[in-house]
């Protein structure tokens, strides 16, 4: 069976309604899910939830649930979630769920059995809101931990650990050898840096019951539950071997006959910089020991602020994505947030830009030339191409080359940077040909057959290079003229795909100006 191309998105934490940051993820993520599915490529897009640990069970005895019934409600929330993004995922995980907590289970008496764990004594201190320990070396200058941990509690607690220690230097080893392995560079440095200059502390992966209950209990011992992030971290296996894959079912000692789904290794998992190190060093750690091949990518992109500052609930400075669609559309929404943000610096989202591209880059772009394209040709033509031509193909050429080489290495505002440079191509195109005064002159009539063409088929190629980004105006444009195929296959990314005596239908407006002074 051949591998499906797997990728992920972090999990996020149940205890909130998803924002910008969650938004931003999961949409760069089916951008490049889309983007190998348009490469031919058989797709599986994994998104979901972390539903343990401290945080969550505090949440919801402040509103007095029990810890499952309050994430219950929620996931349903984050469900619908994607959809409103339009996620093409395959899978939705839920770490609750008894698929992923049976995985958790036999991977951690795997673990235990193979002597990775040991049992200590923890003298320390302990912030939940990161659901961390910390140590002295945590503190501030002025003797406090940084307010990023919110409340800090000491502890005296008996605790499994994980044997890190041994894995530093292969772990180095993979990452120097493997330059794909974290990116963009800058995120791969700091690895290495943590790698180089610290000793790799073993990791505590239990809690005792008496402190937090909502978790997945040791199998070896029942007075505890096992961390939340060895539990969250665990779900990009634990689907994989619910489905039938192979590869993680055999490491937790289930031979599957029929495999179902080929998985393992990831692909891509895409994740934001702030828990980089629990994806680029005690993931793979883990991997390692539960004799997993490791993932080809770590992916990290940066984080989002509004206005300059940080996003905040309380001070109400956030941006709540399902506002900004239901105002402007799902399409609008994905293509400005990679439009504005490369993957790997922090963005800033202000409102003003966000409606300046709206209008520059969508209706007035994009939008107006296929507007202007299909409306000539129905008003002249009644619709329908009677000549072919290749006059823009150099041109289309140019740029389909360019923006198909930076969808591969995942480059997607660099991608969209190039398709605007069709965009801008015909859009320049109908002011130099002028089709509108072609139409007065009888004996230009080939011309503007010509002329109509080529604006059509920059039109449908556009539809096919905006699919993984906006997958619903790419659908329209294709509906728009007269294609009953899915715009959702590179290989018709070529000139020449519309025929003389084609018929393309009336356009509507893809992305509605809004009269802004008004509101
Ligand atoms: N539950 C953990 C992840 C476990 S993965 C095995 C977690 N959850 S989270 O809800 O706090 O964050 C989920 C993702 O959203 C993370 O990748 C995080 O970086 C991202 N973002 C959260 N806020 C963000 C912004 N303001 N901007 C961009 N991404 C941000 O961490």
């Amino acid at each position: 069976m051949s591998k499906r191309f797997y990728l992920t998105t972090a999990i996020d934490y149940v205890n909130g309604e998803p924002h910008l940051g969650h938004a931003y993820e999961k949409v760069i993520t089916d951008i490049i899910a889309r983007t190998h599915s348009s490469l031919g490529q058989n797709v599986f897009y994994l998104t979901g939830l972390d539903e343990h640990g401290q945080k969550v069970q505090a949440a919801a005895n402040a509103e007095g649930k029990d810890p499952q019934l309050y994430c219950d409600q929620f996931a349903d929330i984050w469900e619908k979630f994607a959809e409103k993004l339009n996620l093409s995922n395959a899978d939705f995980v839920r770490t609750s769920s008894e698929r992923h907590k049976n995985f958790v289970q036999a991977v951690l008496q795997k673990l235990f059995k193979n002597n990775q764990f040991y049992q200590a004594e923890y003298r320390g201190f302990y912030s939940a809101r990161q659901e961390t320990f910390l140590t002295e070396k945590d503190r501030g200058e002025d003797g406090n931990f940084d307010p990023i941990y919110g409340e800090v509690t000491e502890l005296i607690e008996n605790n499994y650990y994980f044997k890190l220690g041994e894995h530093q230097q292969w772990l180095i080893e993979h990452i120097e050898d493997n330059p794909d392995f974290v990116q963009p560079e800058t995120r791969r440095n700091e690895v290495l840096g943590f790698l180089k200059n610290n000793t790799l502390e073993d990791l505590c992966i239990s809690r005792p019951k008496s402190r937090l209950e909502w978790g997945i209990t040791l199998p070896f011992d029942e007075e505890y539950v096992t961390y939340v992030w060895f539990d969250a971290l665990s779900n990009y296996t634990s689907i994989p071997a619910a489905l039938g894959d192979s590869a993680t079912t055999k490491a937790i000692g289930l031979d599957t006959k029929t495999e179902k789904v080929s998985l393992w290794p990831a692909d891509i998992h895409v994740i934001g910089k702030d828990i980089l190190k629990f994806h680029a060093v005690y993931w793979p750690i883990m991997l390692k020991a539960m004799e997993l091949e490791l993932p080809k990518q770590v992916l990290v992109h940066g984080w989002w602020q509004k206005d300059g500052q940080k996003m905040s609930k309380t001070t109400g400075n956030v941006v709540d994505p399902i506002d900004v669609i239901d105002e402007w559309s799902v399409d609008a929404f994905r293509y400005y947030v990679v439009r504005e943000l490369d993957i790997g610096p922090d963005g800033n989202w202000t409102d003003e830009s966000f409606q300046a591209r709206y209008s520059a880059e969508l209706a007035n772009g994009l939008g107006n030339l296929v507007n202007r394209s299909l409306s000539m040709l129905n008003r002249y033509r009644n619709g329908t191409l009677n000549v072919e031509s290749d006059e823009l193909e150099a041109d289309a050429e140019k740029w389909i080359a360019e923006a198909l080489n930076n969808y591969k290495s995942h480059k997607i505002q660099p991608a969209l940077v190039s398709i605007w440079g069709l965009v801008d191509r015909a859009n320049q195109y109908v002011e130099q040909t002028a089709p509108f005064k072609l139409a007065k002159q009888e004996d230009k009539a080939h011309r503007l057959d010509e002329v109509l063409y080529n604006l059509a088929e920059a039109c449908r190629i556009l539809a096919v290079l905006l699919w993984p980004v906006m997958p619903e105006t790419a659908e329209k444009i294709f509906d728009q003229v007269g294609i009953a195929k899915k715009p959702c296959d590179f290989s018709q990314a070529k000139w020449g795909g519309l025929s003389k005596g084609h018929t393309c239908n009336k356009p509507t407006p893809l992305f509605p100006r809004k009269d802004l002074e008004k509101k």
